[in-house]
């Protein structure tokens, strides 16, 4: 099976490199190869590789910032979502494509049910807006895709559009000796992007039906929970502070529960074993 990947570059898109099995003839390609934004250029490349499938990792990620540029949020997450899903259709190619807990309003945390591919989504942030703006876009283009919703994702290579991740952060500040204050009322579940994409293998080559998935470890934290287990798997000791998100001022809104599960027969990890293994590999 023939696949290009887009976003080759990035964290997610690292280690589907790094977990792609034999059987895939997977095409890597990084913004040099294909800027998904500019229409012609998707289309030609997409036709002169002829995949089976297109997998889609790249996307404007900058939640806060978002909020001033939209228009550039959309334009890699719905404008470019629209041109890779004409160029799928042109081919006859599948389209796999990564999606958001940021979809959801977080409401959810009334009854503290994770959300599943069943909830209906309802963006609070101009990054989620333009990344369910995407999804429907698949919808309404394309009868032959995956929407792989993931969260909170940290892997060796760092996000792209983020500089870094989560586990990096705690642990430079940590190994730095610099005090750490840590929300303690948002929850999330917190996800190994080598997780993720050995499970993203295993429905292409499954050929699962088609539709909407949720990918993300097993149960869910706050942001200091998963601080505190981060540094607990590191053996670093460090003066570190719950606090509530209104002490962090920020522009965009987030969700304050954004737990994902699937109801798809999708089996993952514990967030806490993927997390030690992580941990313990980037140090050793
Ligand atoms: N990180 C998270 O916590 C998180 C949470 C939920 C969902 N997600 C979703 O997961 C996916 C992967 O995220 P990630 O953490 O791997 O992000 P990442 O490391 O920032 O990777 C995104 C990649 O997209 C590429 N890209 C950006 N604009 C492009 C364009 N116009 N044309 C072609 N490529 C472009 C970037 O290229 P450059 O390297 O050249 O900048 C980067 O390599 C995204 O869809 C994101 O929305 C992420």
């Amino acid at each position: 099976m023939k696949v290009a990947l887009i976003g080759a570059n990035g964290q997610l898109g690292n280690d589907l490199i790094a977990t792609a099995p034999k059987k895939i003839n997977l095409i890597p390609l990084k913004r040099a190869d294909i800027d998904v934004t500019i229409r012609e250029q998707v289309e030609e490349v997409i036709i002169s590789i002829h995949p089976d499938l297109v997998l889609n990792t790249s996307a404007y990620v900058k939640v806060d910032i978002a909020e001033d540029e939209p228009e550039k949020a959309f334009l890699v997450n719905a404008v470019g979502v629209k041109n890779l899903a004409q160029a799928c259709k042109k081919t006859g190619a599948v389209l796999l494509h990564i999606s958001t807990d940021y979809v959801f309003d977080g409401k959810k945390i009334k009854n503290k049910e994770p959300y599943t591919e069943e909830d209906i989504p309802n963006p609070i942030n101009i990054y989620g807006i333009s990344k369910y703006a995407g999804e429907l876009i698949i919808q309404n283009y394309l009868e032959k895709y995956y929407i792989v919703r993931v969260a909170s994702l940290y892997g060796k290579a760092g996000a792209s559009g983020k500089g870094g991740n989560f586990v990096y952060t705690i642990l430079n500040k940590a190994k730095k000796r610099e005090p750490l204050k840590v929300i303690d009322d948002i929850y999330m579940s917190p996800t190994y992007t080598h997780d993720v994409a050995q499970k993203i293998w295993e429905i292409v080559l499954e050929q699962k039906p088609y539709g909407v998935y949720h990918i993300t470890n097993s149960g869910y934290c706050s942001w200091y929970e998963f601080a505190l287990k981060i540094l607990e798997y590191a053996e670093l000791t460090v003066d570190i502070k719950p606090v509530k998100h209104t002490e962090f001022k920020t522009k965009a809104r987030r969700p304050l529960w954004s737990p994902l599960k699937s109801i798809k027969g999708i089996k993952m990890r514990r967030w806490e074993e993927a997390l030690k293994e992580f941990t313990l590999s980037i140090l050793s």
